[in-house]
């Protein structure tokens, strides 16, 4: 996989900066996205360069505002040249039970989580169809299909968005686009901070390794999905979850 370029959004932290490692561990050039947090991601990105021998640019972008995505695709292809993998990483939640929830916020998640796949999918499938070839890896959550938590309406809402438009855009894309999706249970990043010791505890008994994911052993997978290991898998949803039921 050498010198192919990868973009991960939402790569300034978490799953998304893990996976930026395991490419760079591979020869590929990478791209770490963020749209807040610019320490985290200059920080990640001195790393990979004293660590790795891989070139890699960082760019500040919201993800769900379209001219924002557009100018990241088009900074990037002016760099590289090219984009060979996308990883659709950027994500947030808001705990709340729906009664709580506002339309601002509610739209927000959806905004974050589906849109800004569809919009990156959009600008960077354009680069790849041109190309003739190309890996899109949708982040989502094992809350799309059945572990679902009513503070989380909108998050899961959106997660079963993104699985939706994984088979949607592996059918508009095929045959030189491989779309495929990994389906995360529960990972220890930031997003899961507000879990308290009891509730961390009560998830762990519905997993039967007994534990949450490192955000590497998601990485792993994605990195296989962009790697010409797994060419003839398209289309398909891969949960990594330990095991994980809805007791
Ligand atoms: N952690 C879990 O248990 C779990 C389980 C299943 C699925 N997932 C999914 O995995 C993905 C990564 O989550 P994580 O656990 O690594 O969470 P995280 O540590 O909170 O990281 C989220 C990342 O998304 C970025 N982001 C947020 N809004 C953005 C926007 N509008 N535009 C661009 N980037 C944006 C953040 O950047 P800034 O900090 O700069 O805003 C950050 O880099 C998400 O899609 C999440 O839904 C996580």
């Amino acid at each position: 996989m050498s010198k192919k370029v990868a973009l991960v959004t939402g790569s300034n932290r978490g799953i998304g900066a893990s996976c930026v490692e395991e490419f760079a561990k591979l020869g590929v050039n990478v791209v770490i996205n963020y749209c807040h947090h610019e320490e985290e991601a200059k920080n990640l990105e001195k790393h990979i360069k004293e660590t790795y021998q891989v070139d890699v640019l960082t760019i500040k972008c919201d993800v769900s505002k379209e001219d924002e995505v557009e100018n990241m695709v088009n900074t990037i292809v002016d760099h590289f040249g090219g984009i060979d993998i996308l990883v659709n990483n950027a994500g947030v939640s808001r705990d709340s039970l729906l009664l709580d929830k506002n339309i601002k916020e509610f739209k927000r998640i959806l905004d974050v989580n589906l849109i800004g796949t569809y919009l990156c999918s959009k600008y960077v499938g354009k680069i790849m169809l041109n190309a003739k070839q190309g890996k899109i890896i949708n982040i989502s959550s094992t809350n799309a299909f059945d572990t679902y938590y009513p503070e989380s309406c909108d998050y899961d809402a959106s997660k079963a968005g993104v699985v939706s438009l994984t088979h949607n855009l592996a059918r508009e894309f095929a045959p030189f686009i491989n779309v495929n999706c990994v389906a995360p249970g529960w990972v220890k990043t930031a997003m899961n901070k507000g879990l308290t010791y009891e509730q961390i505890n009560a998830e762990k008994k519905k997993i039967l390794l007994g534990r949450f994911a490192e955000a590497e052993e998601i990485a792993k997978v994605v990195v296989f999905l962009a790697s010409s290991k797994s060419d003839y898998i398209n289309d398909s949803i891969i949960r990594v979850d330990g095991g994980k039921y809805n007791a």
